[in-house]
């Protein structure tokens, strides 16, 4: 019996290092080790050893067994080469091996994911703004409507107040400052004009509604992206919750010239060196005067270069810095406002406003 092992032992050993591939491998494991294998009928043999050799007979099993399976195991990784030793592999070592090595794919690929467009556009908007000098600012979502209408010179029976047009959160008949969704991000040029009459009041004790504050936390120059809700029917074009990106420069001497040189450089930074910019008048309550800005770009490489209307722009009015403890006589100001789903769709030609909503993982992976 122990001749027999030995035999096994040696010419398994021999017979393994000749075998070359993977097919070589597998005919060897079967003969060897396999369950039909010359071990297998060997162990089959040791009911006819005797009590008193059977514990020596029993170890040196063991010990051909452990060697036979363990040199194949290194055979087969010597072969394999580039196949690394992976603990989940369910099949066998040989299976490994038949693997064709010029397919992608025996490890997993990981979905590496990456942010939704929407969020990248953003980031660069934000970019192309801080290179002008313009940081961000942020304010709440849920907001209410003093911030959303009254301080932005929106009068009580103005039509953009109508609750079948906003999300009201408490009822506007019964409360005196009933909380809202916010439907723009204007709403956050109040709280930044609010925050700098606060810090430059701290000096002089001079606050809002008093003598204009001391001018400490002067000039603002922010941009402000985030989400807007209105209850619009959904449609290629609507959605009830979007995004846009608000502007607002205060300082001494800013004029209309300021806010078109901004919005000119701020497109040719985001579309290329072809992209113009026009202002037509329009009325918003709290700009004076008011425009709506348009930005010519091509859309793709080679396309003709088109018109698409982008926001609302204008002076910042009188009334509104009065109200925030800004004096108007000393300070003048610039505000825009545009919605970044629009410019991205324009950006990247995607049709209907839903598709950014839908996660759908086979639209977004193209962007
Ligand atoms: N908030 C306006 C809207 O949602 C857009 C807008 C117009 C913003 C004029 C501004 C502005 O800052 O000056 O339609």
């Amino acid at each position: 019996m122990l001749e027999t092992l030995g035999t096994i032992e040696t010419e398994g050993l021999v017979e393994l290092a000749a075998a070359n591939d993977a097919a070589a491998l597998e005919a060897w494991r079967i003969a060897y080790i396999g369950t039909s294998g010359r071990l297998k009928a060997a162990m089959g043999g040791m009911k006819f050893v005797s009590k008193t050799d059977k514990p020596a007979v029993g170890k040196r099993m063991n010990e051909v067994k452990g060697g036979l399976e363990s040199a194949f195991k290194a055979r087969t990784i010597e072969i394999s080469g580039s196949i690394t030793e992976r603990s989940d592999f369910k099949g066998t070592l040989s299976d490994k091996l038949m693997v064709d090595m010029t397919e992608p794919g025996l490890i997993d690929s990981r979905h590496i994911g990456r942010r939704h467009i929407i969020s990248r556009v953003r980031e660069e908007l934000v970019e192309v703004f801080a290179r002008m000098g313009f940081t961000v600012a942020t304010g709440p979502e849920l907001e209410d409507d003093e911030h959303n209408f009254v301080r932005l010179n929106i009068p009580a029976d103005h039509p953009a107040r109508d609750p079948i047009d906003n999300f009201y959160v408490d009822d506007p008949a019964t409360t005196a400052v009933p909380r809202m969704l916010r439907s723009q991000t204007s709403t956050v040029q109040i709280r930044v004009m609010d925050a700098a009459v606060a810090d430059g009041a701290g000096g002089n004790g001079a606050g809002k509604n008093g003598a204009g504050g001391n001018g400490a936390g002067l000039p603002i120059k922010i941009i402000s992206p985030g989400r807007v809700y209105r209850p619009d029917t959904m449609d290629a074009t609507h959605t009830f919750m979007f995004h846009q990106l608000e502007g607002l420069y205060i300082d001494r001497s800013v004029s209309m010239v300021d806010l078109k040189s901004t919005l000119f450089h701020f497109a040719r930074a985001y579309f290329g060196e072809g992209a113009e910019v026009r202002l037509r008048p329009s009325f918003f309550p709290f700009t004076e005067p008011s425009a709506e800005f348009d930005m010519k770009i091509a859309l793709k490489e080679g396309d003709e270069p088109k018109w698409i209307e982008l926001g609302g722009c204008g002076m910042v009015d009188p009334a509104v810095l009065s109200a925030a403890g800004i004096d108007p006589e000393e300070w003048s100001g610039f505000a825009f406002g545009f919605g970044i789903e629009r410019l991205a769709m324009g950006k990247y030609g995607i049709p209907d406003i839903r598709l950014l909503f839908e996660n759908d993982l086979r639209f977004l992976q193209q962007l």
